[in-house]
Order: structure tokens, then C-alpha cells, then sequence
């Protein structure tokens, strides 16, 4: 029995556990393990793969990145602009297909978020043999409770709040932090809390910048003379847009530049002297936590099981602290957001974090 495995789309700390996973558990079963290189482009003819044996893995667990490459654009990407869907080709799915046959790949395991896991879909519809492992930092994919790389970011987020504190502190400023996550306001809500943020704008929850100003001017009065400000690239300033980058052809656009917008808007209101800091993807390298490890070779291991069962169209989920399956279109094309009257935005509420609206 021969599997392959490829991870597509953004990179993400705990990849290389999941790859250590599955080496892992298909060795014991005395099967073959198929790496192909940046995504699925190392499908395509001749070819671009090696074979991975437990001692090519060896170290593995604790590296970010993924020893196997990756990207979130070319032939097989499943989601463009501001996410919307496209059909791979015909002919791309023909010749990548050419591979798999030749090699005799029996199970393919996709480890991707909703763009790759999209892609994966439709090759299963078309008849391969696909399993999904839900990886991203954003957090956002339905029907798993978390994907592996999300704490990682949050830890990521966290460590740059502690350090803005002391500075935000020392200069009596206000601090504004912009953070990942694309649509979706985990890694901002998680991060900002954890982190002691005093404000957080995120996509799901419509912000008034003069809420926020009288915020701060409140906590001036209170002689709280600095304030952190966590803001979700994907929040959009009120009355506008998703705020972009430069265009990315070939993939989805691009956020970033909310925070250098919100942070000229705060200094006009309050008057404080005010700048911004964009972390990028800083929280997408380096080490994954301990969480991210565990979880990245659990999900591994789960994968293989289900190639073992033979329960292709299911993705691995993590829900109640167990790692179970669904099947993949459950989890696609419908983000998990943070819902705005929920539980997380009503604790941070309750202890005095304002959101904006
Ligand atoms: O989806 C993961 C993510 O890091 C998003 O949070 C971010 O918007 C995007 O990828 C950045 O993509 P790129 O690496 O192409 O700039």
C-alpha cells in the first residue's frame, strides 16, 4: 500500500507534526509514504516527490514551516479575490491524475484550510481517494473545534502585546496591533485577551472609532495613560472595505493596512500619540507550541486510520478534545466565525475590553 501526502496553501506551525505523524502510523503498518512538494503542483508531470521514511522525519515535530513546501496560489487554487470559488481545469485534474496512477497512490492526504480542503472536494467528487486534514492559523474552518497552528499564532500575538505594553506604557501611547486571521477575528480576539489588549476590532463585530476614542479618553481619566489596541486585518474601517495589499494574482487578495488606518484615525480623535505595528507573518513561522505539536501528530495519525477504513471525502476534526472525522463538505465554504453575541466577546465585555461597537 502506497499513500501520498501534500500540504497546500499558507504555511503553518505543527505542519511537519502532522507529516511526522503520518510517516509515523503508516510505517507501522508497513506502508509506503508519498511526500509531494508544494502542494499540489508536485502532482503535476514529471512529478515532483520523495519517498518519506520514519528517519527523514526524524526532528521534525518540533520545526515550523513544512520540510515539503507549499503555496496558496497556482494551478489548484480553489479560491480567489475575496473567496470566491474556481473549478480546477479539466486538464490539470487529467494530468495530475496521470501521477497518482503511475505512482499508485491508493490514499491522498490533503493538509490544507478551506481553499486546499476546497480543491480536495472536488477531486473527491471526481473519484480520488482524498482524506483532509484542517490546518491554518485563522481558525476559521467549520466542523473542527480548532486547527493545529492557531495557538502557535495566538502564543505569536501575545509575546508582541507583552512587549508593545512596556513601551505603550513608558511614552503614554496608544499601541495598535494588526494581527492575521483574513475574514475571521480568532487569532485577534484570542490573542488580544490573552495578551491584556484594551480594545479589539474585529471583522465579525461593526466598529465606531469614536467608541473606541472615548475609550481611551476614559482610561486617560482613570490614569490608565496608554492603551493597546488589537485590530483584525480583516475588519473593515466603518464606512469602508476590506483594506489590501497589492494585488496576489492567482489567489486571494491580500489583507493588511488596517491597523496604519485605524491608528491615524485614534490620533486625530484623542490626540495621544498614537502608531501602529503590523506582526504579519511572524505569526505564521517558528516553532509550533506544544499544543500545535500534539495536536498536528494526532491529526496525522488520524489520517491514516481513515485511509486504513478507506473513508475517503472526511476530514480529520477535533471536537471535545477528541479527534474524530466529518465529511469535507462540512467544513468548507462556510468560514467559522466568531459569533458576536457569543460567549468569548461577552467574557472580554465583562472584563472591560472595549470592541468598538
Ligand atoms: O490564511 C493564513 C494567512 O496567514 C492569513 O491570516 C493571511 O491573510 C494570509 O494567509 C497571508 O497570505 P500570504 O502568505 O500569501 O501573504
Amino acid at each position: 500500500m502506497r499513500i501520498g501526502i501534500l500540504n497546500s496553501g499558507g504555511d503553518c506551525p505543527g505542519l511537519n507534526a502532522v507529516i511526522h505523524g503520518v510517516v509515523g502510523a503508516a510505517d507501522q503498518l508497513g506502508w509506503e509514504v508519498i511526500g509531494f512538494r508544494d502542494g499540489f503542483e508536485g502532482l503535476l508531470p514529471p512529478g515532483d516527490y520523495s519517498i518519506l521514511k520514519p528517519k527523514d522525519t526524524i526532528g521534525i515535530l518540533k520545526l515550523g514551516g513544512t520540510i515539503l513546501g507549499t503555496t496558496n496560489k497556482g494551478h489548484f487554487a480553489a479560491k480567489i479575490g475575496k473567496g470566491d470559488i474556481a473549478e480546477i481545469p479539466a486538464e490539470i485534474v487529467a494530468k495530475a491524475k496521470r501521477t497518482m496512477d503511475q505512482l499508485e497512490i491508493r490514499a491522498l492526504i490533503v493538509v490544507g484550510g478551506d481553499g486546499s480542503l476546497t480543491t480536495g472536494l472536488q477531486l473527491y467528487r471526481e473519484g480520488w481517494p482524498i482524506i483532509g486534514v484542517p490546518k491554518t492559523i485563522d481558525n476559521d474552518l467549520s466542523a473542527t473545534a480548532m486547527t493545529f497552528g492557531f495557538d502557535s499564532a495566538v502564543t505569536t500575538v501575545v509575546d508582541a502585546l507583552d512587549r508593545l505594553h512596556t513601551t505603550a506604557e513608558s511614552h503614554k501611547r496608544v499601541m495598535v496591533l494588526e494581527v492575521m486571521g483574513r475574514h475571521a477575528g480568532w487569532i485577534a480576539l484570542w490573542g488580544g485577551i490573552a495578551g491584556g489588549a484594551n480594545v479589539i476590532l474585529l471583522p465579525e463585530i461593526p466598529f465606531n472609532l469614536e467608541n473606541v476614542a472615548a475609550h481611551i479618553k476614559q482610561r486617560d481619566a482613570l490614569g490608565h495613560h496608554s492603551t493597546l489596541v488589537v485590530v483584525a486585518e480583516g475588519a473593515c474601517m466603518p464606512d469602508g472595505d476590506l483594506v489590501t495589499l497589492s494585488a496576489n494574482t492567482g489567489g486571494e487578495i491580500r489583507l493588511g493596512g488596517v491597523g496604519e488606518q485605524v491608528a491615524a484615525r485614534l490620533q486625530e480623535l484623542t490626540s495621544k500619540d498614537t502608531r501602529a505595528c503590523t506582526l504579519g507573518h511572524l505569526q505564521r513561522g517558528g516553532a509550533p507550541t506544544a499544543l500545535d505539536r500534539i495536536l498536528g501528530m494526532r491529526f496525522g495519525v488520524m489520517a491514516v486510520k481513515l485511509a486504513q477504513e478507506g473513508a475517503f471525502g472526511r476530514m480529520v476534526s477535533y471536537q471535545a478534545y477528541h479527534v474524530d472525522s466529518v465529511p469535507i463538505e462540512e467544513a468548507v465554504n462556510k468560514l467559522r466565525l466568531v459569533e458576536p453575541d457569543g460567549e468569548l466577546v461577552q467574557a472580554a465585555k465583562a472584563v472591560g475590553i472595549c470592541l468598538g461597537d
